[in-house]
C-alpha cells in the first residue's frame, strides 16, 4: 500500500442524505474530493463506500491520514 496523496489539511463538511450512497477517495488523488472519481485505478487504493443512515452534515477526511476511515479524527491537525 502506498501513501495517499493530501488532498487537503483539512475536512470537507457534506450534507449527506440518508439512504445514499458515498464513495470516498481513500487515495488523495480524486479531483472530486472528497469524493472518488476513479483516479486511484492502477493504485492499490480503493474508494470506502459509506451509506448515510439519516441527513447529517459530516466531516469527510481530506488529508487521509484519519484513523477513522472516511471521516475526520483531527490527525490533519499533525501535518
Ligand atoms: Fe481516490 Fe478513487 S480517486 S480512491
Ligand atoms: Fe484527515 Fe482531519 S482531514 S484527519
Amino acid at each position: 500500500m502506498g501513501t495517499p496523496h493530501i488532498a487537503s489539511k483539512s475536512p470537507y463538511a457534506i450534507d449527506v442524505e440518508s439512504g445514499k450512497d458515498y464513495y470516498w477517495c481513500s487515495c488523495g488523488q480524486s479531483k472530486a474530493q472528497p469524493f472518488c472519481d476513479g483516479s486511484h485505478q492502477g493504485t492499490d487504493f480503493a474508494p470506502q463506500k459509506f451509506t448515510a443512515e439519516e441527513n447529517a452534515t459530516l466531516y469527510f477526511c481530506g488529508c487521509k491520514q484519519s484513523a477513522n476511515g472516511a471521516f475526520c479524527d483531527g490527525a490533519h491537525q499533525k501535518l
